[in-house]
């Protein structure tokens, strides 16, 4: 029985990271959520979780390091998922310190704790893995439409996001080098799915339109993104942390490049088809509610993954073709209206106000 610790395990991915874990492995594993419910993180992502399966719940920071050493003392964690991290790039343009506090020092207590609980005289407990999850947004920006990120690719992160999450794959990488920790790192192109908070794109654009509020598109809506269905992701990380080589890093994204105007336009359309007609919300929904706005600063053009080595070594394949997973995500917001007012509440508005204020 293999005891999971999982970081930020009620937001968006890491729930659903959760989610099909459980789905798979059942009551053949532990797994311990440390989470400390920011703004992104919601319980309500696991309910009923708790009732079926072996899970426990730690509401801590992972910048605490007493807090982190304590879930090590008490527990035998075999693998650490490290998703816990501030995950928003227009945040960290506003708001850059939280960003270098949660993602970079709080990866850095991650590590320490592991490494204090794992170390032996001569080397580490067998089959002890840390998985740290980051992004392809480390790689920074593609200008060549043939081109795209392999693991070898250099890093060139242009938003404070991405600074500190390239800044945090380089101190697993240290650790790796210096102290031959057992880790591995995963940078995975855009996700898209349920319990996806909806200051990002795709949640985003299908709240507003069920509500005939203003699509805003920042630039000319032609940055390409690369998405990948979130269980696809989560397909990834437990092969890799299964699988993967020790020191290695796996570049994760199901060649499914996008520009964020087509990815509107795909939403309006399936909103429009799913609905009846009786349905109040179908009045919204039309193109003029798309509103072209101020680009955001640094804007990336374009991110497209190369996900050979992933396929190659371990032989993940994405399941879920676009068209089908933005169906079904569409389906989930759509079924989930309390789930929306619940995340909304509290200090969503002004948020949304302050970033799209006289743009
Ligand atoms: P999210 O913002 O939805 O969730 C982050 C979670 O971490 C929340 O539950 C939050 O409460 C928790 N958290 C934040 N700061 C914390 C702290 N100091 N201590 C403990 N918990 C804390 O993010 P997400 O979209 O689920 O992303 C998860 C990870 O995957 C991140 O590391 C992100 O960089 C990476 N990633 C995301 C994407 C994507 O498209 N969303 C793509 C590739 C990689
Ligand atoms: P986002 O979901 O924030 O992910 P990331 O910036 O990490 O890729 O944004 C995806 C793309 O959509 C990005 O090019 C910015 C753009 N975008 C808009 O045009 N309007 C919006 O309101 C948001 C949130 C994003």
């Amino acid at each position: 029985m293999k005891t999971y610790l999982v970081t930020g395990g009620a937001g968006f991915i890491g729930s659903n990271f959760i989610h099909y874990m459980f789905g798979k492995y059942g009551k053949d594993i532990r797994i311990i959520n440390v989470d400390s419910l920011t703004y992104a993180g919601n319980l309500e992502n696991l309910s009923g979780i708790e009732e079926k399966y072996d899970y426990g719940f730690v509401k801590a920071d992972i910048r605490d390091r007493e807090a982190i050493r304590k879930v090590f003392k008490e527990n035998d964690i075999d693998y650490v998922v490290n998703f816990a991290a501030e995950s928003h790039v227009d945040r960290s343009i506003e708001n850059p310190e939280i960003f270098v506090e949660t993602n970079v020092l709080g990866t850095l207590v991650m590590l320490n704790a592991a490494k204090e609980a794992w170390e032996t005289e001569d080397g580490y407990k067998e089959g002890k893995r840390f998985l740290h999850v980051s992004t392809d947004e480390v790689y920074g920006s593609l200008d060549d439409p043939e081109d795209y990120f392999y693991e070898d690719t250099p890093y060139s992160p242009h938003s404070p996001y991405s600074a500190s999450k390239a800044s945090s794959d380089f101190l697993v990488k240290a650790y790796v080098d210096t102290y031959k920790f057992p880790a591995v790192i995963t940078n995975c192109s855009n996700n898209y799915g349920p319990y996806q908070f909806p200051e990002k794109l795709i949640p985003l654009m299908i709240n507003n339109a069920l509500h005939g509020k203003e699509l805003p598109v920042y630039g000319d809506g032609k940055n390409v993104r690369d998405w990948l269905y979130v269980d696809d992701h989560c397909k990834g990380i437990d092969m890799v942390l299964k699988g993967g080589r020790i020191g290695e890093k796996y570049n994760i994204g199901g060649h499914n490049e996008k520009e964020n105007i087509e990815i509107i336009h795909i939403i309006l359309d399936t909103l429009k088809e799913i609905l009846p007609d009786s349905d109040e919300r179908k009045k919204n929904i039309s193109e003029d509610l798309i509103r072209h706005v101020t680009d955001r600063k640094g804007h990336d053009r374009r991110y497209a993954i190369a996900p050979d080595k992933i396929r190659k070594e371990l032989s993940w394949e994405p399941e879920t073709r676009f068209e089908e997973g933005i169906r079904k995500t569409i389906e989930w917001y759509l079924s989930h209206e309390e789930w929306m007012a619940h995340v909304t509440s509290g200090d969503y508005q002004s948020y949304y106000e302050k970033m799209y204020a006289g743009r």
